[in-house]
């Protein structure tokens, strides 16, 4: 049997997942669970690179963001599920990569460059944040992964973990660690409920996976859609509507959307039933994942078993891995 490609991919528990997280990335993992060896990481430890105030929150999340995985259908049978801040291995492959790393490159990564305008930092960039690259190259090294299913606004970390890997490789004169590369949806980045480019709980524009139908359609009535198609009649945009970048995401029928948009761009096509398409479908979506997830909370003692089941799987891997990075490196062994 051909050995299965290794997939690592996390989430910063900063709090629950939204819809925005399922389009983007839970999907995929989803359906590449059971081809592939895949490791899903609590990225807790990195959460804190930008949330030091609140600690707290950060550990109450992690139960939260494991009972998302396992509602929308992350089975832990086939995917382990683990801890990344009870996981000393990736802190100590962190501190090695640090030096493979100038300041300069990591303030050019585009992804930091832009979490630092958005989040406001000014001068007072925590060295963690600014750090967090070599953190996540380590992350997905330690598992060896081959493959990271991320959003695009990722892509530039899994370049820079190439970067890392490659230098090790050469310094060591062998392909010790693979390179990774980026698997991003085609559809792109799902806007929020709002139209603003990204979907996030801070921004108060994102429906949450426990979303209630009332809410689902609550958040579509209010979405954007042409702002000069005021009567059905009217000829309408697609391009720039939300509800139309929504149908794409989602719709299980592409070739009803075509049509669809044929129709609206020729006028006749009310925004209601466009609405009332995209509410049925989003709700059929999350009705069953918010079951899910409620029957899952209130069984606390068995995600407390995934995470320790999964966690230590992690540990043998991970501490492999460091080891055979202090002994390529010809560190000192006592
Ligand atoms: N940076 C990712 C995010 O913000 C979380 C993450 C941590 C991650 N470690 C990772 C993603 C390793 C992919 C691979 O969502």
């Amino acid at each position: 049997m051909p050995c299965k490609s290794v997939i690592l991919t996390g989430d910063r528990t900063t709090g629950p997942l939204h819809l925005g997280h399922y389009a983007g990335s839970l999907r995929n993992r989803v359906a590449l669970q059971h081809s592939h060896r895949q490791y899903l990481l609590l990225a807790d430890a990195q959460a804190l690179t930008d949330n030091a105030h609140d600690p707290a929150r950060i550990a109450r999340n992690v139960i939260e963001v494991a009972t998302d995985y396992l509602a929308v259908g992350i089975d832990p049978a086939v995917t382990t599920i683990c801890v990344q801040s009870a996981l000393p291995a990736l802190a100590e492959l962190t501190l090695l990569y640090l030096n493979l790393v100038t300041v300069a490159r990591l303030e050019r990564n585009p992804t930091i460059k832009d979490e630092i305008q958005a989040r406001g930092f000014g001068r007072d960039i925590p060295a963690g944040f600014l750090c967090y690259p070599a953190a996540q190259a380590a992350d997905i090294t330690a598992f060896r992964a081959t493959l990271v299913p991320v959003g695009e606004d990722q892509a530039p970390l899994i370049e820079q973990t190439n970067e890392i890997v490659r230098r090790l490789n050469r310094q060591v004169g062998h392909d010790l660690l693979p390179e990774a590369r980026s698997l991003i949806p085609e559809i792109g980045r799902l806007p929020g409920v709002d139209g603003r480019a990204k979907m996030s709980k801070s921004g108060g524009n994102a429906l949450p996976l426990s979303a209630s139908d009332a809410e689902i359609a609550a958040s579509v009535q209010r979405m954007y859609t042409d702002p000069g198609h005021l009567r059905a009649s009217d000829p309408g945009r697609v391009e720039g509507n939300v509800v139309f970048t929504y149908l794409d995401a989602f719709d299980p029928d592409p070739e009803e959307v075509a049509g669809l948009k044929a129709h609206y761009r020729r006028g006749g096509l009310g925004d209601a039933v466009l609405k009332g398409r995209l509410t049925g479908i989003l709700c059929d979506l999350l009705g069953p994942i918010r079951e899910r997830r409620a029957a899952i909370a209130r069984d606390r003692d068995h995600v407390m078993d995934v995470l320790r089941t999964g966690t230590a799987r992690a540990q043998a891997l991970t501490t492999q891995t460091r080891d055979a990075v202090r002994d390529a490196l010809g560190l000192f062994r006592l």
